[in-house]
């Protein structure tokens, strides 16, 4: 065994985690010494270094050590890597878990092919505070959705299995409750319920698990006044004990060593050993391991089996990733070439972009008809807006950048022009920046507006607000871009309007006048030819929110699963002594699960296929009619959510609980049927005990969490 032959300085190697000077996401510690450190075994994982040449030279200095251990090579693999894909939650729109687990597999493909080992993704942080900038990261608010989504990118990054030259580790991040923190400002505290956080934040992760995540990545927030990285009842009892995780816990980026910003440990040995305690195995970038480990040992503070065991969950993954048997499997210069300009992966990056595209209105253009899809004959089209000959924003945050990349994006200005027939032309103004108030560029973009027959405004925030550390205090449309939008609308032209962003904003203005307006998130590498195939109907847009969009700031937070109060509101405009804004409606501008269609479909016809479900032995089958009663073929989403009407704890209003994508033709008719178990019913008490209770429930459906349909029926013991 190779653990018995290593020192307490090998093994305190191998827990010590070195950045590139690349693609830094805080402090980078000047140490010059770093290749000399990973020649003398002092480093066991290395992140930030991309491309088979340069890994390949580093795994040389790695396997110059006494013991010859091979380094992991670790990246945020985001959302693709030679080939974006779009932003995690935009990806999210497409309620198509297949579809997901292909997007991750491929970025798996091309960043194996360039020597990396180890993604730091999938981030399956519930987040309900679109003020917090990483919500573009996950999987939105819903817990049930969210821990779908979990499983499907743990198994699209991991493939077959860990040894395939396919497959990356991935990583459950940020463990856990980062999405909490307190105001939406990133890295803030979280201050809740034990019950809350197991039932709500807790799930994916767990989900993560069972799909056999190799690792997890703890977060900066403090729980309930405990440093996550700190966090003994998080990392130890629960993720190592009681789910039995076998793989490791790396930090977040020099998390350790802020337990001392925290006021959470005076020092860094004191970090260190609150740390290592706690379960956290790996250190990335702040040195509190390498610094103390072996003066914990040696004074008792910390017990050697801690140490092994730390190690011992990292070998494993070496072993398993087949670096023992070839350190330079990953580093092949012909793979790295095949992945660079893939034709396939780009079509898949195109086809999941335009199903994550969310229509959130399509109203009467002059004619009388819905405006979308616009036809390609249209003889004038103005593109109007800072974004349309855009590349790289197209990326949004958490892109893995090439030199190559403007020449590879499509831009939106591309995209369309790529689909209108010759005969047609397009007109193109700017109008206006992301962010300033330079109105110089208005007089021109009025006067292409009025020269076209129809306008297509891309407005937006821009790519770097949404992101690590991009919690923003208002979620308007920055700069004079809502002005410009003003202006080009007295023209009485029709207007598109595509609203590219990292997270909901806030666009009443546009909601209430714009006739036309799809949410176009960031789609990558194919964002302009995903944007075309909407605009012109090659594909009829199905993509549903999977977080609610606010009406103004003070709603936040606002998520359709919330608890019933005592004195719930019985419509929007009751405000009589009820849970309710005295200046705004309850109700979200978009809820979750929303998202429309150019056909319209009807739900029908729920049936329970009994009232009674027992515990032990039974199921409920449930079905609904669907048929699309529109002009066009295309997909819906059919959501069932479950609502528990009497609780040994406050319940929620309603849960997601299933959902069918079915696709169905013009004048097509479908029968759906969704399987309810007890086991989808439990919830936490507050005990903490996750249980089935017996009692009357609703079953409720529709094509949003706006529901149209209801059923009771009884759960009995
Ligand atoms: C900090 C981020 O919180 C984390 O998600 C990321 O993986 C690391 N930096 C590495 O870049």
């Amino acid at each position: 065994m190779l653990i018995r032959q290593m020192t307490l300085d090998e093994k305190i190697g191998q827990l010590n985690q070195y950045t590139s000077d690349r693609n830094a996401t805080g402090k980078i510690t000047a140490d010059g010494d770093k290749a000399n450190q990973v020649r003398q075994g002092k480093v066991g994982s290395m992140l930030n270094v991309v491309g088979a040449e340069e890994t390949r030279k580093l795994q040389e200095l790695a396997l110059q050590s006494r013991l010859k251990i091979p380094l992991i090579f670790g990246l945020d693999v985001i959302h693709g890597f030679r080939t974006t894909f779009p932003i995690p939650l935009g990806e999210t729109a497409t309620w198509d878990l297949a579809l997901m687990e292909k997007s991750a597999h491929v970025a798996a493909t091309e960043a194996a092919a360039y020597g990396i080992h180890w993604t730091f993704a999938p981030m399956v942080d519930v987040a309900r505070d679109p003020r917090w900038g990483r919500v573009m990261e996950g999987a939105g608010e819903d817990t049930y959705l969210g821990s779908l989504v979990a499983k499907a990118r743990v198994k699209g990054f991991q493939g077959n299995g860990l040894g395939n030259i396919d497959a990356v580790m991935a990583c459950a991040k940020h463990f856990a409750a980062y999405g909490a923190a307190v105001g939406g400002r990133d890295y803030n505290s979280v201050d809740m319920s034990l019950r809350q956080l197991n039932e709500t934040y807790l799930p994916p992760f767990k989900a993560a698990a069972e799909a056999n995540v190799a690792t997890f990545m703890n977060s900066f927030n403090d729980i309930n006044g405990i440093p996550a990285t700190a966090n003994k009842y998080i990392q130890r009892d629960l993720l190592k004990g009681q789910w039995n995780f076998k793989g490791f816990v790396v930090s977040d980026w020099g998390s350790i060593g802020e337990m001392i910003a925290h006021g959470y440990a005076k020092n860094s040995y004191e970090a260190a050993m609150r740390a290592i305690i706690a379960g956290s195995d790996m250190d990335m970038e702040s040195r509190c391991y390498r610094d103390n480990l072996k003066q914990l040992v040696v004074d008792k503070k910390v017990d050697i089996s801690i140490i092994d065991d730390a190690v011992k969950r990292i070998l494993i993954k070496k072993f398993e990733l087949g670096l023992f048997e070839d350190p330079f499997r990953f580093c092949d210069v012909e793979r790295e070439k095949q992945q660079t300009n893939n034709v396939a992966n780009r079509e898949l990056a195109r086809e999941i972009g335009k199903k994550s595209i969310v229509l959130l209105k399509n109203e009467n253009s002059i004619d009388g008809k819905p405006l979308l899809p616009l036809s390609k004959r249209t003889k004038k089209v103005a593109l109007i807006g800072p974004l349309f000959k855009a590349t790289t924003a197209n990326h949004g945050f958490w892109s893995v950048a090439f030199p190559d990349d403007t020449a590879r994006i499509v831009s939106q200005y591309q995209g369309i022009k790529n689909q209108l027939e010759r005969n047609s032309e397009i007109l193109y103004s700017k109008g206006c920046n992301m962010n300033d108030d330079d109105k110089s560029g208005f007089e021109e973009a009025l006067a292409t507006a009025k020269s076209a027959d129809v306008v297509i405004l891309s407005l937006g925030e821009a790519a770097n607000m949404s992101g690590e550390a991009k919690s923003r205090s208002s979620l308007q449309l920055p700069g004079v871009q809502e002005e410009l939008m003003k202006e080009i609308y007295k023209t009485g032209k029709p207007i598109v309007l595509l609203l590219n962003a990292g997270r909901p904003l806030i666009f009443n203005w546009a909601a209430d006048h714009i006739p036309a307006i799809l949410y176009t998130w960031w789609l990558g590498t194919e964002a302009g030819n995903s944007i075309a195939d909407v605009v012109f109907g090659n594909y009829n847009p199905a993509g549903k929110l999977p977080i609610s969009f606010p009406r103004t700031e003070g709603q936040i937070p606002i998520y359709y699963n919330h608890y019933s109060t005592g004195r719930p509101a019985k419509d929007e405009n009751d405000k009589n002594y009820v849970s309710a804004y005295i200046d705004l409606q309850n109700s979200p501008r978009y809820p979750f699960g929303y998202g429309l269609s150019y056909t319209k479909f009807n739900i029908s016809n729920l049936k329970l296929s009994s009232n009674e479900l027992n515990i032990d032995k039974g199921k409920l089958d449930v079905t609904v009619n669907i048929e699309n009663t529109g002009n066009y073929d295309g997909e819906e989403v059919v959501q069932l959510y479950v609502r528990d009407l009497f609780g040994c704890v406050v319940r929620p209003v309603k849960e997601l609980k299933g959902f069918q994508k079915v696709f169905l033709k013009k004048g097509e008719n479908k029968s759906l049927t969704f399987n309810i178990k007890s086991d989808d019913l439990k919830f936490y008490n507050d005990q903490i005990e996750y249980i089935n209770e017996a009692g009357d429930y609703e079953i409720l459906i529709g094509n949003s969490s706006d529901t149209s349909l209801k059923a009771n029926f009884k759960l009995t013991m």
